[in-house]
């Protein structure tokens, strides 16, 4: 099967009017970075999406590869995200622009909050979420991000949001996979005009052994991978899939149709990567 062309990938609307392309690159740190596959991603595959973090410590290889693929950043969609650590007014604002200018870009489509605990001690996380999400707003609207949003924040995280700030998130970046189908805030999200966006979709390799995503394969004569990748994408969540190989990174561009009822099933409600319930 020819591979999509580029622009081609499906997109989701944001609440501001951008598009953002349904398939992305997950780039964490997990198994390492593979300068290879990310550049057999951007010029043999078309994919035009790249979601990294400072956390995962590869922004100025990957500012490398974007600019070794001779795209034009516009053609992009970078999506990068700030850490805990840096939280805060001011260490947020100079955060931003420190990544910026470690991956050679002038700007970000979407930047994140990582987390919505914050590391610092005598200031509640509910405080520190806020002062910090002011920051993102005001980088918004000086254009540095495009689009701003959070991740691994749950329905009391967003409400609290919305009572503190002006600007909704964009984006909500949470772990989803046929294991991990958070539906109350899927949602709610929905609901607020916050795009819900899947991390993990093959649940760091776990679902790939599933008994029913296996017959689903067969059935559909497709690889697991690109069951759990079509599923995610056809139920309208932005799924990021990482490899460092360039034979899967083709693998999980193939989207194609599978049986998805029958995976709905599936949740058990496992977290593979951390979880927020806790986080007050
Ligand atoms: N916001 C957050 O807190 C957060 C948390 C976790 C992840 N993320 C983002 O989401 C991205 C994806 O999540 P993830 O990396 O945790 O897990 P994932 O994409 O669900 O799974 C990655 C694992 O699956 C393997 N794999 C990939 N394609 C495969 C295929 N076609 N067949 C068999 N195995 C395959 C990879 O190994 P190989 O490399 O050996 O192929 C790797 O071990 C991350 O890279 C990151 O960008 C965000």
């Amino acid at each position: 099967m020819p591979l999509s062309p580029a622009l081609n990938y499906p997109t989701v609307p944001l609440s501001n009017g951008l598009q953002i392309p349904v398939l992305g690159l997950g780039t964490s740190h997990d198994g390492g970075y593979s300068h290879d596959s990310i550049m057999y991603a951007l010029t043999e595959c078309g994919m035009r999406h790249i979601d990294t973090a400072k956390r995962y410590g590869c922004e100025e290889k990957l500012g490398r590869a974007i600019r070794e693929s001779g795209l034009p950043r516009s053609d992009l969609w970078l999506t990068n995200k700030l850490w805990p650590g840096d939280y805060g007014y001011k260490s947020a604002k100079n955060a931003c622009l420190g990544s910026c200018s470690q991956m050679g870009v002038d700007y970000f489509d979407l930047y994140l909050m990582h987390w919505p605990e914050s590391s610092r001690h005598g200031c509640s996380n509910r405080e520190m979420r806020a002062e910090t999400w002011r920051a993102l707003e005001e980088l918004y609207k000086e254009g540095v991000c495009r689009a701003i949003g959070v991740s691994n924040f749950l329905v009391h995280h967003l409400e609290q949001l919305k009572e503190d700030c002006s600007v909704v998130p964009h984006v909500n970046q949470v772990e989803y996979h046929p294991f991990q189908q958070p539906s109350h805030l899927i949602e709610y999200c929905r609901q607020e005009g916050i795009v819900f966006e899947g991390y993990s979709p093959l649940a760091k390799g776990q679902v790939l052994s599933n008994h029913t995503v296996l017959q689903i394969a067969e059935k559909y004569r497709r690889t697991p991978a690109q069951i759990c990748i079509r599923w995610s994408s056809q139920n309208g969540v932005v799924t990021i899939p990482k490899s460092t190989k360039k034979e899967r990174i083709k693998e999980n561009c193939q989207l194609e149709e599978a049986d998805m009822n029958t995976l709905g099933m599936l949740h058990d409600g496992r977290h593979v990567s951390w979880d927020p319930t806790n986080v007050e």
